[in-house]
């Protein structure tokens, strides 16, 4: 499986540099890329992200999604429009959507099977805090998030709205304590816990489960990417703050390759 580079640009683009930045990073992408690229935007800069980007394979999509599918909701951003703005993914279940907007794991769950629906592949974020991991319990803690989060997903709902294929999840591990604070997980700790969740999907819905992608972020970089991507059960990155410079996002390709 071809890794993923998911740029998660938080709130730190809005629609004029979001433009400009995609056009100059297709001018510097090697021809034959090492993964998968997509941009994670801002709600009102997908449509121009999506104008930069059409037809160069690079893909893109968006930070959150409406629980909702329509109806009385300000402020709200439905899927069925992200399918319009031709979104690949949206992002679900952020650890800043949990801590500031008060997210828990039932409404990334419904988040999850909204998108599904509308056509857009989630990548669902999981991942404990510091006082979690310290006491031990960073593997329980996570997978509990996931079936929570999941409970949705019957084996009916993986034969029908699936096709029976975990290709369409993708699952992001972003233990808190290494966001935005440079403490990156050892190569070790990002592959046990893919190798836990991968056993934890098998032993659910079986073979289907090699499909799925699993992520690691938190603090990923040009120089530890390598050491993180090459690991068992670690199947690309979500990164914030080193995906805002086209540079950092050359080096971190070239570091895949
Ligand atoms: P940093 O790469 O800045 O630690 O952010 C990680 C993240 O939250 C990606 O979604």
């Amino acid at each position: 499986m071809k890794p993923l580079l998911a740029l998660n640009w938080k709130l730190q683009k809005g629609p004029a540099e979001a433009f400009s930045w995609c056009r100059t990073l297709l001018e510097q992408l090697p021809d034959e890329l090492p993964a998968d690229v997509a941009v994670m935007a801002a709600a009102v800069s997908l449509d121009r992200v999506g104008n930069a980007l059409r037809g160069s394979g690079v893909q893109w999509g968006a930070q959150d999604v409406s629980k909702h599918a329509k109806g009385a909701f300000t402020g709200e951003t439905a899927a069925g429009w992200l399918n319009e703005l031709d979104c690949t993914y949206v992002v679900i279940g952020h650890s800043e959507r949990r801590e500031y907007h008060f997210e828990t794991d039932a409404i990334a769950g419904e988040k999850t099977a909204v998108a599904i629906r509308a056509g857009v592949k989630p990548i669902l974020c999981v991942g404990e805090k510091l006082d979690v991991r310290e006491a031990g319990n960073a593997e329980s803690y996570t997978l509990t998030q996931l079936e929570t989060a999941l409970s949705w997903l019957t084996p009916e709902v993986l034969n029908t709205e699936f096709k029976g294929s975990l290709e369409w999840l993708t699952i992001a591990y972003e233990p808190i304590w290494a966001i935005g604070t440079g403490k990156t997980a050892t190569p070790d700790d990002a592959e046990n816990m893919g190798n836990a969740m991968r056993y934890w999907f098998v032993q659910r819905y079986g073979e289907t489960a090699n499909n799925l992608r699993l992520l690691y972020g938190g603090s990923v970089k040009p120089d530890n990417i390598k050491a993180l991507c090459s690991r068992s059960n670690v199947d690309g990155a979500l990164v914030g703050g080193a995906s805002l410079e086209l540079d950092s996002v050359v080096k971190m390709l070239e570091a895949l390759k």
